[in-house]
């Protein structure tokens, strides 16, 4: 079974909600602007709920992933949360580059 991140091209899955439909489903490319990325999977944390965490405690990057697991296990969410810090973005509507480990 796929991650359900997949990130970059070639991409064949992403984690997201179909709007309005209030259910997350793994969505394709072919779903286009239907993409949404708002979480770490893995540690089943959302950007929304970290962000202002974050901003209170002052992390950057490594200080959150260490703190909270987010990004330090498959790393799929981590450019986003390398946005969400630097933006204030918390919800993220296309798939964004693999960063290396
Ligand atoms: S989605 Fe795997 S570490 Fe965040």
């Amino acid at each position: 079974m796929p991650h359900p991140i997949a990130l970059g091209e070639g991409a064949t899955t992403a984690i997201g909600q179909v709007p309005g439909s209030g259910t997350s489903r793994s969505i394709t490319p072919r779903d286009g602007p239907a993409v949404l990325v708002d979480r770490c999977i893995c540690r089943n944390r959302s950007f929304a709920d970290l962000l202002p965490e974050a901003r209170t405690c002052g992390w950057d990057l490594a200080a959150l992933m260490a703190a909270t697991g987010c990004g330090a296990q498959c790393g799929l969410c981590r450019p986003y949360l390398r946005r969400m810090l630097a933006t204030g973005e918390t919800v993220f509507h296309e798939l964004l580059p693999v960063e290396p480990a």
